[in-house]
């Protein structure tokens, strides 16, 4: 099934100026990129966001490190696009990310991960809804999609 997933490029990804290479990696997938925003997410969005972890010990932490310097925010659409995306950034712990993922490629600390996908495809919509208005995404066709998809 065609799914949208919001993908986020955390502070430490876009200062470590790996914004290109980043995306990079889900175009060559052959997934596409609709939304792009770069922006310094407020205290109250980052505590939106992240609500499911409010309470947990790194959860200032987390809000303090994902409020402290511009994200990219972005919507990426493609088959199963939820799933692939979450298995293309790698486990939570970078240390435990496989080889090959994002996180197993390019970050060493759980507080410092580089990147967020959504986790189901109901996240990807509240999550999306939280971050884009529908006029900030392009939902436009590709013509090499039919090298892409059979
Ligand atoms: P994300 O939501 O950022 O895509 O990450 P995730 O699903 O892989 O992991 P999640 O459990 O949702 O945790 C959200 C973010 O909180 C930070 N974290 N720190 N120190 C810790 O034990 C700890 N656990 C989580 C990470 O930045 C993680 O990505
Ligand atoms: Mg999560």
């Amino acid at each position: 099934m065609i799914q949208k997933s919001f993908v986020m490029i955390k502070p430490d990804g876009v200062s470590r100026r790996l914004m290109g290479k980043i995306l990079s990696r889900f175009e060559q997938k052959g997934l596409q990129v609709i939304a792009v925003k770069l922006m310094q997410i407020s205290e109250d969005l980052a505590k939106t966001h992240y609500g499911e972890h409010e309470g947990k010990p790194f959860f200032e932490d987390l809000i303090t490190y994902i409020t402290s310097s511009p994200s990219l925010a972005m919507v990426i659409k493609g088959e199963d696009a939820v799933l692939t995306i979450r298995k293309m950034i790698g486990a939570t712990n970078p240390s435990e990310a496989d080889v090959g993922t994002i996180r197993g490629d390019f970050a060493m600390d759980t507080g410092r991960n580089i990147i967020h996908a959504s986790d189901s495809p109901e996240s990807a919509k509240r999550e999306i809804n939280l971050f884009f208005d529908e006029s900030e995404i392009c939902d436009y066709s590709i013509v090499d999609n039919i090298w892409i998809y059979e």
